[in-house]
């Protein structure tokens, strides 16, 4: 069937099955590779973007769910080649090691602070909790987080 979601700002029309996901729809369709396929099974956070808003994992989603709605994905956040203060940060604090897990990683971390301008620790590790890195240990993602927070105070 053929749905009309719009994505990072575009309205895109793409013809999909009732069996293919968000995720596949991004990646396969419209070469948004940025959001990662880990486990495929709602469990890492690897695939996080925004749906008309709210954070989810696209593997879960159906696409056709996405229809006529609002889709943001990591590739939203560099503004003309200026990388978000997140992703900024993300490099700085060396939290970035394989990668697989970072773009998720980034994108619940800037919608932490799109919330949260000063979240707690508490806050921190509640908002990045459905992703999961085997890499860095977590707590330069943390402190990429707190460096974002100073970037954007
Ligand atoms: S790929 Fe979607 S949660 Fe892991
Ligand atoms: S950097 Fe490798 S899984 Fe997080």
């Amino acid at each position: 069937m053929l749905i009309r979601p719009t994505v990072n700002g575009a309205e895109r029309a793409v013809d999909v099955t009732p069996a293919t996901s968000l995720l596949t729809l991004l990646r396969d369709e419209l070469e948004l590779t940025g959001s990662k396929n880990a486990c495929e099974q709602g469990e890492c956070g690897s695939c996080t973007v925004w749906l008309d808003g709210e954070l989810v994992c696209s593997c879960l989603v159906p696409a056709v769910q996405a229809d006529g709605c609002e889709v943001r994905t990591v590739e939203a956040l560099a503004d003309n080649g200026d990388l978000h203060p997140v992703q900024e940060a993300f490099l700085e604090a060396g939290a970035v090691q394989c990668g697989f897990c970072t773009p998720g990683l980034v994108v619940a971390a800037a919608d932490l602070l799109a919330r949260d301008p000063h979240p707690s620790d508490d806050a921190i590790r509640e908002a990045l909790a459905g992703n999961l890195c085997r890499c860095t240990g977590y707590q330069k993602v943390i402190d990429a987080v707190r460096l974002a927070e100073a970037a954007t105070a």
